[in-house]
């Protein structure tokens, strides 16, 4: 059985989907901060399978190990977590608390259930602002510019660390690009609980006209439009990039991975897709540059490709179609 820690979350609930449509089973854990529990619903609907799911804190040590007992866990795959960059500028002792602290009372319950793989949800953010482009997973961690950040590439070197000691670990580094898009049922997408941050879900908030218009963070870049440029990659086939990382556990050793799609796109062309694909028109204007963000960054795919067996497959076309197909479905989000 297989272990999802945040699994009712966009991601999280992604990659169950793909688990449970393998014959894997799964047992979700999660404390509902950033989603909600019609999300297991849903990977219920989908999937027409029930999913064993436990409301709790992964920095509850009786609650783990309570759930290590109860079910006989082989792999976790650990997406829980705070996520947002300016909130963790703003509360940086949560963050460190959920990501890191949380993180460890996690590896700490495996190790007293002898559970021996394990897969992390990591972020290209960790590659740093000064790396060269395309992000090779041989190039070192960098200088993050915020605690978020700061908090995945600590994770990163404890799980190092622990490796060191627990060598017959299996401990796989998932460092993702931008992750959009949602599953073509249109039942399971991103349903962020304030104002989005990200680019994705501020679009799709402004088509469904729940916000007026879209600030293009800074039109002067050195990039081909002057917008700054991403590797978006869909949340499907990213949640598939868990699925083959777990099927190539068996082997210890600390292994990291890109998931990104190995091509970027600019704000713009976000938008123009988003536009020609739905035809809907999105309003914007251009802003000031956004603290902290980079011009470009894109993966090097080729170790995935060539380790995992696996690469992403869907368009831009198609993550545009489908975040908007969500969010239409769901005009706010799991309410
Ligand atoms: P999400 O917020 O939708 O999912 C995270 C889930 O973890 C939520 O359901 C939340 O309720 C739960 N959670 C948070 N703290 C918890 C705790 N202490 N105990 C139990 N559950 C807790 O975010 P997501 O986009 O699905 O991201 C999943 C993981 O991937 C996170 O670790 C995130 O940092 C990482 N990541 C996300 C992105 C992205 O752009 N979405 C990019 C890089 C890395
Ligand atoms: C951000 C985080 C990154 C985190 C990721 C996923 C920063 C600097 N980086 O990545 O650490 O892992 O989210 O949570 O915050 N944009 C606009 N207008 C908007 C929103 C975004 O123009 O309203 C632009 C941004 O300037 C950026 C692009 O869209 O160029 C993508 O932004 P976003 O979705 O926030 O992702 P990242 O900045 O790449």
């Amino acid at each position: 059985m297989i272990l999802l820690t945040g699994g009712a979350g966009y991601i999280g609930s992604h990659t169950a989907v793909e688990l449970i449509q393998a014959n894997h089973e799964i047992v979700v854990i999660d404390n509902l901060s950033n989603s909600a529990v019609e999300s297991i619903r849903r990977i219920e609907t989908i999937t027409g399978t029930k999913v064993p799911f436990l409301e709790g804190d992964i920095r509850d040590e009786v609650f783990l190990d309570s759930v290590f007992q109860k079910y006989n866990i082989s792999a976790v795959i650990h997406f829980a977590g705070l996520k947002s960059v300016s909130e963790s500028v703003a509360k940086p002792l949560e963050y460190y608390d959920n990501n890191v602290h949380g993180t460890m009372v996690l590896l700490r319950a495996m190790q007293q259930a002898e559970v021996k793989q394990f897969i992390f949800s990591s972020s290209a953010t960790v590659y740093g602002e000064d790396a060269p482009v395309p992000y090779l997973e041989s190039m070192p961690r960098g200088r993050a510019s915020n605690p978020y950040g700061r908090s995945k590439a600590i994770v990163e070197q404890i799980l190092t660390d622990f490796h060191s000691a627990e060598t017959d670990m299996s401990i796989t580094i998932l460092r993702y690009f931008n992750p959009v898009g949602a599953h073509s049922s249109g039942m399971i997408g991103e349903d962020p609980k304030d104002i989005p941050n990200n680019l994705m879900p501020f679009v799709s908030q402004v088509a469904i006209g729940r916000l007026d218009k879209l600030v293009i963070h800074g039109d002067n870049y050195d990039t081909r439009d002057g917008t700054c440029e991403r590797d978006y990659i869909h949340v499907v086939d990213l949640a598939k990039g868990h699925l083959c990382a777990l099927n190539q556990m068996a082997a210890a050793g600390i292994h990291i991975f890109n998931l990104g799609t190995g091509k970027s796109n600019s704000v713009k062309e976000v938008i123009e897709t988003f536009q020609r694909v739905n035809g809907i028109k999105i309003p914007y204007e251009i802003g000031t540059r956004r603290d902290g963000d980079l011009p470009a960054c894109w993966a090097c795919t080729e170790k995935a490709e060539n380790q995992l067996q696996w690469r992403a497959t869907r368009t831009l076309e198609d993550m545009m179609r489908d975040t908007w197909q969500w969010q239409q479905k769901n005009p706010n989000g799991y309410n």
